[in-house]
């Protein structure tokens, strides 16, 4: 299959996402890192788009395929990181916000899944649950389902909602093929907290002395050296499964791009120096920047050739990357 675009660095097809995948050789990419349209809520424009499947049963299927391919994309030691956000069910039968306006006049007035009245699979006000039904099916489909990470977004965008409380997290699944897999903790650890490093001074220690890696003291039982890595690892803690990161809009964007903080952390932590991440949904190429900023190679797939021409043009811009905030 050809490249719509392809460089060194990085490689970007336009078209769905499975069929070009299944064009793509066995193992061929370190990591994969991603987030699918969501479930009912919104028109990308194109035909063929995934989101817009009439249940969330059929939702499943088209995301349990996909991820099926890119599972035999992905080397052994791979690892895939997929973000997914949940839905309500409102059965309101009003057209919502749709992207697709400007572009297909027709589709005005649309109205979407999670908004079309008498549907059989929810009740009005049901949250869907979609993160969890896609993981389960991933993980009966043979992936191995280590991570469910809470991304929690300190300025998430207020809802008119009084009768529960308003949504400020999405998931973030790390999956693997198997037991073992590449992974590295210590680029993405954190600093200790100071309680964390209070607790870690030995019994009996001296008042107003820190002790350090290797000092002598007197423990419970005599004379001991400190091993402080056993307490607190030296280059800090692991980062734990909440991360709070702002969301960050994208001029020219129509949807909600993932924030380059988030994709560095599961690249720096899921591929290895030098490996190839994969976006099957590429958008604004976020995942494409935060690959190119930590020296991984990228392949980039979407749909929408005006997303893969406005990432060229953006983020993945050559020469003189705009890696934006360091923010890993
Ligand atoms: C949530 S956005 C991805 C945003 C991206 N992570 C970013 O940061 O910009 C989902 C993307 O999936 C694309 N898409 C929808 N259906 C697709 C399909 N069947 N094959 C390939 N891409 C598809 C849309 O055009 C859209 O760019």
């Amino acid at each position: 299959m050809k490249p719509y675009y392809s460089d060194d660095l990085v490689t970007l097809y336009h078209g769905d996402s499975l069929t070009v995948l299944r064009e793509l050789p066995d193992a061929s990419v370190d990591c994969c890192v991603t987030s699918p349209p969501y479930f009912g809520l919104r028109d990308y424009g194109e035909e063929g788009q995934y989101g817009l499947e009439s249940s969330p049963a059929e939702y499943v299927e088209t995301m349990r395929a996909l991820f099926a391919e890119v599972r035999r994309v992905l080397t052994d030691d791979g690892t895939l990181w997929l973000n997914i956000g949940d839905s309500y069910y409102s059965g309101r039968g009003n057209p919502g916000p749709n992207a697709a306006d400007e572009k297909q006049p027709a589709r005005r007035g649309w109205i979407r899944p999670v908004d079309r009245p008498g549907q059989s699979w929810a009740k009005p006000k049901d949250l869907l649950g979609i993160p969890w039904r896609v993981a389960f099916a991933l993980q009966d489909d043979g992936w191995t389902l280590r991570n469910d990470i809470i991304w929690a977004k300190p300025n998430a965008m207020p809802e008119s909602v009084s009768d529960r409380l308003a949504t400020r997290h999405e998931h973030l699944f790390l999956l693997t093929k198997g037991r073992r897999y590449w992974f590295d903790l210590d680029p993405i650890r954190e600093p200790h907290s100071d309680v964390s490093v209070r607790r870690a001074q030995p019994h009996r220690a001296d008042p107003g002395r820190t002790y350090r890696e290797g000092d002598p003291y007197e423990g419970v039982g005599g004379a001991q050296t400190l091993r402080l890595d056993q307490m607190n690892h030296p280059l800090g803690r692991n980062p734990g499964d909440v991360w709070s990161i702002p969301t960050q809009p994208f001029p020219g964007a129509h949807f909600a791009v993932m924030p380059q903080a988030l994709a560095e952390r599961c690249i720096l932590g899921g591929c290895k120096p030098g490996g190839v991440v994969l976006d099957p949904f590429s958008g604004s190429g976020t995942t494409g920047l935060a690959a190119a900023k930590h020296g991984r190679k990228y392949v980039g797939i979407d749909l929408n050739a005006d997303y893969l021409d406005l990432s060229l043009r953006t983020r993945l811009a050559q020469p003189g990357l705009d890696f934006g905030e360091a923010s890993a």
